[in-house]
């Protein structure tokens, strides 16, 4: 087919614009990789600053804490904390030698529950105990990102001198003094890792009646990226750190082990693991 004049000229001005553009993108990002944008000067999208309903700003400068259980606990679940206390948990946490340390955290009951009773049990609780940190969005499951938020925020801000931490679900039996030496042998390799039980190749539950339900407008793609189940979770206190300021960065989805450890870690390079002594299982209700 032959061509005018006309369309020949359109076809090199475009061909000229198109030339100039590359090479002003080039240029521009040849000077972005001399200076690469560090990612905490990036915008903050989800600004995590609820009050504190409970804290101990002190917890960890009172004592020394080398190893830091963090449990994330249902504003309600009174039995299931006693449980982990009165457990495994319990006893090492007790253990002066292991300079350990538990913690539950709770956001505030759901109008749905008698609020106002829970809550009153929760201040006896926080009282008694003094192992309650609590933040003021609401407690129900669909904010289990923001209580993994909760809990990163809390130790970058008030832990940084622990060694490391482990993440238990308050439902689950696990040997803690297994797990340790797995977060010390690993951290002569690496700064900053978290190790847990990772899937691969997981698919997002497309059931609208499934407790994991994901809609396909809050994650399109068809597989999940790499990611550690959230029930057992370990790593290093200045993890956390990268971690959060990650999690403010990073758009979010509801599903809180998928986020953190499949899109908030490697958005900062934290390495996340499998290992087999961070196998657990959830207790029946009724053990
Ligand atoms: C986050 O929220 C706090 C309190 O509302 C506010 O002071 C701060 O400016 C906010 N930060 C960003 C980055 O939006
Ligand atoms: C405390 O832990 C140490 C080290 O793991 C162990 O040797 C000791 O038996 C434990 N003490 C108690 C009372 O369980
Ligand atoms: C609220 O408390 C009342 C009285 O103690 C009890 O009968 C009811 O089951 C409670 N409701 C919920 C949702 O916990
Ligand atoms: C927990 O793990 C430690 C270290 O592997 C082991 O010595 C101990 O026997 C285990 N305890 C239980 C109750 O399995
Ligand atoms: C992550 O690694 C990339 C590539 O090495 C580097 O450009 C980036 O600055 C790193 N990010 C962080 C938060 O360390």
């Amino acid at each position: 087919m032959l061509c005018s004049n006309q369309e020949v000229a359109r076809a090199i001005a475009l061909l000229i614009g198109v030339s100039v553009i590359t090479t002003m993108m080039t240029l521009l990002s040849l000077s972005m990789g001399r200076e690469p944008t560090p990612f905490w000067s990036l915008p903050v999208i989800n600004n995590h600053s609820f009050a504190y309903i409970h804290n101990d700003v002190d917890f960890c400068t009172r004592n020394k804490i080398d190893i830091l259980l963090v449990v994330p606990s249902a504003a309600a679940n009174f039995v299931k904390r006693q449980t982990a206390r009165d457990g495994s948990r319990g006893e090492y946490v007790q253990n002066a030698t292991n300079h350990a340390a538990m913690l539950f955290f709770l956001g505030k009951p759901s109008v749905n529950e008698n609020m106002t009773t829970i809550q009153q049990e929760i201040d006896q609780e926080a009282k008694v105990f003094g192992d309650i940190i609590q933040e003021d969005f609401e407690d129900v499951y669909k904010n289990n990102r923001l209580k993994s938020v909760a809990m990163l925020r809390w130790i970058s801000k008030y832990c940084t001198s622990a060694k490391y931490v482990i993440r238990t679900d308050d439902d689950i039996g696990i040997n803690i003094s297994s797990l340790v030496p797995v977060l010390e042998r690993t951290a002569r390799s690496l700064d900053n890792f978290m190790i847990g039980r990772k899937l691969v190749n997981d698919v997002p539950a497309r059931d609208v009646n499934s407790k994991y339900y994901m809609s396909l407008r809050e994650y399109p793609k068809r597989n999940l990226p790499p990611y550690l189940l959230g029930g057992l979770v370990g790593y290093p206190a200045s993890t956390a750190k990268l971690l959060y300021e990650a999690a403010l960065r990073v758009k979010p989805i509801w599903l809180e082990d998928v986020y953190i450890s499949g899109m908030c870690a490697p958005y900062v390079n934290v390495t996340i693991l499998s290992d087999p002594e961070f196998t657990f299982q959830h207790k029946s209700p009724a053990s």
